[in-house]
């Protein structure tokens, strides 16, 4: 069995041009394992903590030298000689050795690119394509031809902290009926994105794209922006109700104030109670698929409440809720608090655990969005990660920014060798 010869990080940049860590890592067979990590820019209170400098002096604070320290004087050493396929081992090693609740002593940057280069390492070591590895590693066995490729949820206009700062609302989505194939389902969401270009330069719009690829407009109120998305499914040959469907993160947290959610479409800060029956309405009009971060992240009753009223037909996904925690997803299944978890492996800090938590909320009965971060890298581990663990849905921003077709095309190319076109 080959061994771990060398760990090596160092600082790159990621999409929003601030700096990230990417690691790389040889065994003795010459076999190389590289991956970089994500960074968000609406984090969640509960995740693991990304280490940054706050050296002024450099990248006004953003950078990652002491993760990137961190990787090659503690944590490298200690790996070397380790065989790769002992992913657990790693990893508990990596958690020990930080010691803390949210990994802040060493980092979830430093930690998560280790851990997932040592299995990029590992699947190339066993000749094995990563969404078989990964497999693998999930604990289940792949039929040789799956039946379903994850469906793509298109972030294709972006508010919020992505966008240009008007809209309340973060992420407005179209969502490809689960029934198209995954090949399909990018054409859908990639027609429907042309559109909406047309549309915005027609009532000119400003049509510049925000953090994740989608239109960053700043005129619209977020029922505007509803509004002018569904003119645009209209301008394709796809019908909304049978082949697309709309989704929204809210990231509720980011707006909602001492005194209640503030935002635009209504004149005064709206109670929770007020506010849930704002989203009952909404949802009466615009059948939402996907409804995420809708409540602060702390209301969990009223978290509770929504996912009773509209969790038949909606999925209630918890993102910041969740944090990819095992401990809060636990209590979210135990409450009901919601329906279907985003997965995000930099909010855990490594593979390990990451895949403990979709177990678990599995086994609760949970769907899974497997989701990238606001600031990406072109690395295409989740698009594997997502095969591999059955995910439901992927949501890689919209069908555009090199970041994020890179994942998509991964994709693409996973559906053909799984010969499911
Ligand atoms: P973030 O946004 O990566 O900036 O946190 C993504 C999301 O909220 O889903
Ligand atoms: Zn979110």
């Amino acid at each position: 069995m080959p061994k771990i010869k060398e760990i090596k990080a160092r600082e790159i940049l990621d999409s929003r041009g601030n700096p990230t860590i990417e690691t790389k890592i040889t065994l003795d067979n010459d076999i190389l394992g590289i991956a970089s990590v994500p960074s968000g820019a609406s984090l969640g209170k509960y995740e693991a903590l990304e280490l940054r400098d706050a050296d002024m002096n450099r990248y006004f604070g953003l950078g990652v030298l002491k993760a990137v320290g961190n990787v090659n004087q503690v944590i490298g050493p200690k790996l070397l000689g380790f065989d790769p396929t002992k992913q657990q081992e790693i990893d508990r090693l990596m958690i020990d050795l930080d010691g803390t609740e949210n990994k802040s002593k060493l980092g979830a940057n430093s930690l998560l690119s280790v851990s997932l280069a040592v299995a990029s390492a590992a699947s190339k070591s066993q000749k094995l394509p990563l969404y078989r590895y990964l497999n693998s590693l999930y604990g289940e066995t792949l039929p040789t031809t799956i039946e379903k490729m994850p469906t793509p949820t298109f972030n294709i206009i972006n508010g919020g902290k992505h966008g240009a700062g008007n809209l309340d609302f973060q992420e407005f989505h179209v969502v490809p009926a689960t029934t198209k194939p995954y090949h399909e389902a990018l054409r859908i969401g990639e027609e429907i994105y042309q559109k909406l270009k047309e549309v915005l330069i027609h009532r000119n719009a400003i049509r510049s794209v925000g953090d994740e690829g989608g239109f960053a407009p700043n005129l619209f109120t977020n029922l505007d922006t509803l509004e002018i998305i569904l003119e645009a499914v209209k301008l394709t040959p796809h019908v909304f109700g049978r082949d697309v469907f709309l989704g929204l993160d809210i990231a509720a947290s980011n707006f909602k104030k001492a005194d209640g959610y503030q935002i635009k479409d209504k004149p005064n800060s709206l109670s929770a109670n007020e506010f849930i029956e704002y989203l009952i309405n909404l949802n009466k009009e615009y059948q939402l698929l996907i409804l995420e971060d809708p409540l602060d992240e702390d209301d969990w009753e009223d978290w509770a409440r929504l996912t009773q009223l509209l969790g038949k037909g909606t999925l209630i996904v918890g993102d910041d809720l969740l944090a990819t925690n095992l401990l809060r997803l636990k209590q979210a299944i135990d409450k009901r608090l919601c329906t279907t978890i985003l997965i995000k492996p930099n909010q855990a800090g490594t593979l390990s655990e990451t895949l403990e938590v979709v177990k678990t909320a599995r086994a609760g009965g949970f769907k899974v969005i497997v989701s990238h971060r606001s600031g990406e890298t072109n690395d295409t581990f989740i698009a594997d990660f997502a095969v591999a663990v059955g995910s439901d849905y992927v949501k890689f921003g919209a069908p555009a920014r090199g970041e994020r077709v890179a994942k998509y095309n991964r994709l693409l190319e996973i559906e053909e060798e799984l010969n499911l076109k």
